[in-house]
C-alpha cells in the first residue's frame, strides 16, 4: 500500500462521525418474519453450508439435493446438488392452487391517463405458458440456449423471463436505456440467435422508439459473427405498431400477432438440476468486454427466497413496490424472482420518477396501498431535491424501505426516513452487486438498529473480511478502510463470468487466494471490489470501488469501455475516463481527451466523442463534461495518470506527482479545466474523508 493510501486512511478515522442508531417500531417488531434472534444463531459459521437449507426448503423442489455445497471444482461452486426444480414452476404455478386470482404484479404505465393493469397469477400462468410454447415451436429454441432482451419496465418483460425459465432456456436481459450496439456486443458474448425487444415505451413524457435499438445490435452482432435469426417485438400498445422503424420482412415478428396461435396452450415446466443457469446478467469490468454473470437456477432463487422473506420482510398481503429497472440485477431478484417465490403483489412502473411531477411515486403508493418501497440514493437525491414536501401530500404508508446501489448520504438516509418514511417505516441499507444474487451487507430490519450511511453487519450466512493489499485482515473499529470479501460462498453468488472461466477466477479470487489448487472454500475469500471500513459495532460502511468502475446513479459503468467508445472517433489520440463527485447521481463520468497530431479541440469534436458513446454505451453513459487537453499526465513507463486529473475534476489536491514523466501538464490542465468549470459555477461540494479518499485512489488497482 502506498504512502498516500496510508494517511488518507487515517484521515477518515480522524474525521469519521458515527451516527445514532434508529430502532424499528414495536408495530414492525410485532409482524416481522424474522423477529425472533435464534435465526442469527442458526446461520452461525459453525452451522455453514448447512444452514442454507432453510432457505431452499422455501422452495417446491422436483427432487430434492443430496450436497448442500459441493467445492470439488473449487471456486467454481455448485450448491444443492443432485437437486432439481424449476423457477417458473416456483414462481407461478405452485400458487395457483390459493392464490390463483391474486395479484402478481400491478403494473403501472407512465401516463396518468393510462389505467394500471393487473396481473393475476392465474393470468400470469396463462402469459406465461403461451409465450413458452411460441418459443419452443415458433423459435425452437431448446433448453440451455440463451436469448436475449432489450425491453423496457413492461410486463412482457418477466412474462418473457418465466417462460425462458420454464423451458430451461438462459435469458439475458440488457438494459432498455443501452445502445443497440451495447445489445449486439451482449448477444454476441452470449451466442443468442433471438432478440425479444419492443416498438416504443414512455419515458419522461416521451415515447422513445426502441425498435431501432433492435436493427443496430442485429448489426453490431452479425458483423461479430453472430446471426440474428429471429426478433420478437412486443408492442406497447398491442396491435398498433407505434415505431416509426420498420420491421424486417422475415426476421422480425409481432409477438400479438403471433400468439393466438398458441392460445391456451400449456407447456410443462422443465425439470431443471440446481445449478443449470437460470439467466446472465452481464455487468462492466477493467477491460472492455462486459462479463456475462451467470447465475444458477436452485441456489439463486434459493437466496432471493430467503433474503426477500427475512430482508424484505415480505409477507403474502404485503404490496411490495421496488423501484428499480428489471434490466438491472435488482429488477431481477427483487422485483421478480424474490417476490414471485413468495407469492407477494410485485408492482412494477414503466417510467421516469418526478413524470409528471416528483409527487408520481407517492401518488401511486397511495392508490395502490403500497407498504414495502424499494430504491436507490439516486432516485431518493432526485426526488429530494425536487419536492422535498411531496410525500407528506399523500396518504401512503410504508412499513419498510430499502436503499440499494450506492452508498447513501446520512442527510439523504434521514430524509428518506423522517419524510418518506414518515418516521414509520424500518430502512434496510442493501449493499450487493450483480455477481451476488442478493443481499450481502444489511441489518436484519426487525433484530438489528439501523445506522445512516452503514449498510449493516452482513446477511445471514455471509461471513465478510476486509483485507489490505497484502491479504492481512483489518480489523473493526481500527478506523481503517481497506477491500471487503466474503470468506465463504453463498447460494446466490454467480457460478462464473460466461465463456471467461479464467476471468471468473482471475477477478475475484486470484487477489487473495493462497493456493489455487485447494478444494476448501476457506482458502477463496470472494473479492468485492469494494472499499469498506467496519466500526466496533460490526456495522460495515461501504466506501465505492477499488477498481476502475465508475457508478453513475447506480450504473455501474467500465472506464475501459468509455475509453474504447471515445477512441472510435477518429480525432482522438488518448481518452481517460473520471469520477466527479455529483449531488443527484452519486458520480458522474468526465472524459479527458488528447488529439491526434494535426487536430485542433473543437466543439465538433467533442459532440462527435459524446455521439460515440450515446450509441456504443448508451446515453446513461454520457459524460458530463469532455475536457480535451494539450496531453495526459503520465508515468514514465506511459500510463495515463487518472488520480490525477480526477484530482483536478473534483477539485482536490493532485497530491504527489513527481513520479510524472511530465508534471508541468498538470498546472495547465487545472487552469483550464478548473477555470471552466468555475465560469460554469460547476465546482462540487467539499468532499467527504471517504471521497476524497476514492479520488486520490482512482485507477491505481491493477
Ligand atoms: C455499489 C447493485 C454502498 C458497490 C445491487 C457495489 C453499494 C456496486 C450499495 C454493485 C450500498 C451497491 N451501499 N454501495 N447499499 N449497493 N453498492 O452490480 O460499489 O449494479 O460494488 O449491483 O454498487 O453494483 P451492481
Amino acid at each position: 500500500m502506498d504512502k498516500q493510501q496510508e494517511v488518507s486512511e487515517a484521515e477518515i478515522a480522524v474525521h469519521w462521525k458515527e451516527e445514532e442508531y434508529y430502532y424499528p417500531s414495536a408495530r414492525f417488531i410485532a409482524q416481522a418474519n424474522a423477529a425472533d434472534p435464534a435465526i442469527l444463531e442458526r446461520f452461525r459459521e459453525e452451522n455453514f453450508p448447512e444452514c442454507f437449507r432453510e432457505y431452499a426448503d422455501l422452495l417446491t423442489w422436483d427432487r430434492y439435493w443430496h450436497t448442500t455445497l459441493d467445492t470439488s471444482d473449487a471456486p467454481f461452486w455448485k450448491w444443492f446438488v443432485g437437486g432439481k426444480l424449476n423457477a417458473s414452476y416456483n414462481c407461478v404455478d405452485r400458487h395457483l392452487a390459493k392464490n390463483r386470482n391474486k395479484a402478481a404484479f400491478i403494473w403501472v404505465p407512465e401516463p396518468e391517463t393510462e389505467e394500471s393493469q393487473t396481473i393475476t397469477y392465474q393470468e400470469l400462468y396463462i402469459r406465461v405458458n403461451e409465450f413458452a410454447a411460441l418459443l419452443r415451436d415458433f423459435c425452437h429454441v431448446q433448453t440451455g440456449d440463451r436469448i436475449t432482451f432489450h425491453l423496457p419496465m413492461v410486463p412482457d418483460l418477466p412474462v418473457s423471463m418465466l417462460a425462458c425459465a420454464r423451458i430451461g432456456v438462459i435469458h439475458s436481459e440488457v438494459f432498455g436505456g443501452f445502445s443497440g450496439a451495447a445489445c449486439g456486443e451482449r448477444i454476441v458474448d452470449s451466442g443468442s440467435h433471438i432478440l425479444v425487444t419492443m416498438d416504443v415505451y414512455n419515458r419522461g413524457g416521451e415515447l422513445i422508439d426502441h425498435k431501432a435499438k433492435a436493427d443496430q445490435a442485429v448489426q453490431v452482432a452479425e458483423a461479430n459473427g453472430v446471426k440474428v435469426d429471429k426478433v420478437l417485438v412486443w408492442r406497447r400498445y398491442p396491435g398498433k405498431y407505434s415505431s416509426p422503424t420498420p420491421m424486417v420482412e422475415g426476421r422480425d415478428f409481432f409477438v400479438d400477432e403471433l400468439l393466438p396461435a398458441y392460445r391456451g396452450q400449456r407447456v410443462d415446466p422443465v425439470s431443471m438440476p440446481a445449478e443449470a443457469p437460470l439467466f446472465l446478467m452481464y455487468t462492466s469490468g477493467t477491460t472492455a468486454r462486459p462479463k456475462g454473470c451467470q447465475h444458477s437456477t436452485g441456489g439463486y432463487l434459493s437466496y432471493v427466497a430467503g433474503t426477500s422473506k427475512f430482508y424484505q420482510d415480505i409477507h403474502p398481503e404485503d404490496t411490495y413496490w421496488c423501484f428499480a429497472d428489471i434490466g438491472w440485477i435488482t429488477g431481477h431478484s427483487y422485483i421478480v424472482y424474490g417476490p414471485l417465490t413468495l407469492g407477494a403483489t410485485s408492482v412494477m412502473y414503466e417510467g421516469a420518477p418526478t413524470y409528471p411531477d416528483p409527487g408520481r411515486p407517492w401518488r401511486i403508493a397511495e392508490r395502490l396501498g403500497v407498504n414495502i418501497f424499494h430504491t436507490a440514493p439516486t432516485t431518493i437525491r432526485m426526488l429530494r431535491k425536487a419536492g422535498p414536501d411531496e410525500p407528506a401530500k399523500y396518504n401512503y404508508h410504508f412499513k419498510h424501505m430499502t436503499t440499494v446501489g450506492e452508498p447513501i448520504e446520512p442527510e439523504v438516509w434521514r430524509w428518506y426516513y423522517e419524510v418518506v418514511g414518515k418516521g414509520e417505516a424500518v430502512i434496510v441499507d442493501t449493499w450487493w452487486q450483480t455477481e451476488n444474487g442478493g443481499f450481502l451487507g444489511s441489518t436484519l430490519p426487525a433484530l438489528q438498529p439501523m445506522k445512516p450511511g452503514s449498510c449493516g453487519p452482513t446477511a445471514l450466512g455471509i461471513y465478510p473480511i476486509i483485507l489490505d493489499e497484502d491479504g492481512k485482515p483489518i480489523e473493526a473499529g481500527s478506523g481503517r478502510a481497506g477491500n471487503i470479501c466474503i470468506r465463504n460462498p453463498w447460494p446466490g453468488i454467480f457460478e462464473t463470468v460466461w465463456g471467461q472461466p479464467e476471468r471468473y477466477i482471475e477477478t475475484y479470487y486470484a487477489k487473495y487466494c493462497k493456493n489455487r489448487a485447494s478444494k476448501d472454500w476457506h482458502d477463496w475469500p470472494y473479492f468485492a471490489g469494494d472499499g469498506a471500513m467496519q466500526a466496533s459495532d460490526g456495522y460495515f460502511r461501504i466506501l465505492g470501488r477499488v477498481d476502475d468502475v465508475i457508478n453513475v446513479a447506480g450504473h455501474r459503468l467500465g472506464t475501459k469501455e468509455l475509453e474504447s467508445a471515445a477512441l472510435t472517433v477518429t480525432e482522438v489520440a488518448e481518452a481517460a475516463a473520471v469520477p466527479v463527485i455529483d449531488e443527484l447521481r452519486g458520480r458522474a463520468v468526465e472524459m479527458y481527451i488528447a488529439l491526434k497530431p494535426g487536430y485542433v479541440a473543437s466543439n465538433d469534436i467533442v459532440e462527435k466523442i459524446q455521439t460515440a458513446i450515446d450509441t456504443l454505451i448508451g446515453k446513461v453513459a454520457r459524460p458530463k463534461n469532455v475536457w480535451i487537453v494539450p496531453d495526459m499526465p503520465k508515468t514514465r513507463s506511459g500510463k495515463i495518470m487518472r488520480r490525477v486529473i480526477a484530482s483536478v475534476s473534483n477539485f482536490t489536491p493532485v497530491g504527489d506527482i513527481s513520479t510524472l514523466a511530465n508534471p508541468e501538464v498538470v498546472e495547465n490542465i487545472r487552469g483550464a479545466v478548473q477555470g471552466a468549470k468555475v465560469a460554469r459555477g460547476d465546482v462540487p461540494r467539499e468532499l467527504s474523508p471517504a471521497e476524497l479518499e476514492e479520488i486520490g485512489r482512482f485507477g491505481q488497482v491493477e
